[in-house]
């Protein structure tokens, strides 16, 4: 027997689109009723289902410890992620951005991601100090714990509803399927099936 292929799913805005588009590529996914247990792995017909944390997966992946898995540009940029990202999906697309209190200067920046936000400020040349924030990050502009946050804006409806002011991109984001390099290395045909009926599965939904 072979061992199962690990797949990372997403917990959170991506998983019912993740689930749907591997339903659609032909994989039996784990049921509605297994979801809603506490349930964090799920093996079925040669797969491993696991659930983890939207931030997690490119970590689960990167390390091999899942084969392949779906994550969000923001996230494969904020670990420096080494992945391959064969697919692109058509769902789930948003802006990076930096966003202020309407007419601040620059000072200090709130963001569930330091490492884009340094390095944003690196190529530009400017200062400011990052403040890490696990979520809701907007808010820290609207109390004035900072004059900036740099976040994900989807529909901008956040943004609007504090009153807040967009000032520039920071980067364009989409989710991906992702790839460990070492699991394309060793398990290249399984992994390519995979790839290939992702792709076709993408194709007709979009
Ligand atoms: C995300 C993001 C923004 C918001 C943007 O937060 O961080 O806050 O959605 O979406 P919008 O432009 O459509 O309003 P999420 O709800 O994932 O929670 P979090 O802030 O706790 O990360």
């Amino acid at each position: 027997m072979m061992n199962p292929l690990r797949i990372a799913v997403p917990k959170g805005r991506l998983q019912d689109e993740t689930l749907a588009v591997f339903a659609a590529a032909g994989y039996s996914i784990p049921a509605e009723e297994e979801l809603r247990s506490r349930k964090l792995v799920f093996v079925r017909d040669g797969v491993e289902w696991i659930f983890v944390k939207d931030g997690d997966v490119p970590v689960y992946v990167e390390h091999g410890a899942a084969d392949v898995g779906v994550a969000g540009l923001d996230q494969i940029l904020e670990h420096e992620s080494t992945v391959y990202q064969p697919v692109e999906f058509g769902f789930g697309h948003c802006r990076m951005m930096l966003i202020r209190t309407p007419g601040a200067a620059l000072s200090k920046i709130a963001t569930k991601y330091p490492r884009i936000t340094r390095q944003y400020l690196e190529a530009r040349q400017l200062r400011a100090e990052i403040v890490p924030l696990a979520g809701s990050v907007e808010l820290a502009a609207v109390l004035n714990l900072t004059s900036h946050v740099v976040d994900l804006v989807e529909t901008g409806e956040t943004v609007r509803i504090h009153q807040l002011e967009i000032q520039d991109l920071v980067a364009e984001i989409s989710p991906r399927l992702i790839v460990g390099r070492n699991s394309y290395r060793t398990d290249g045909k399984r992994i390519r099936t995979l790839i290939a009926r992702v792709e076709e599965a993408c194709n007709v939904q979009s």
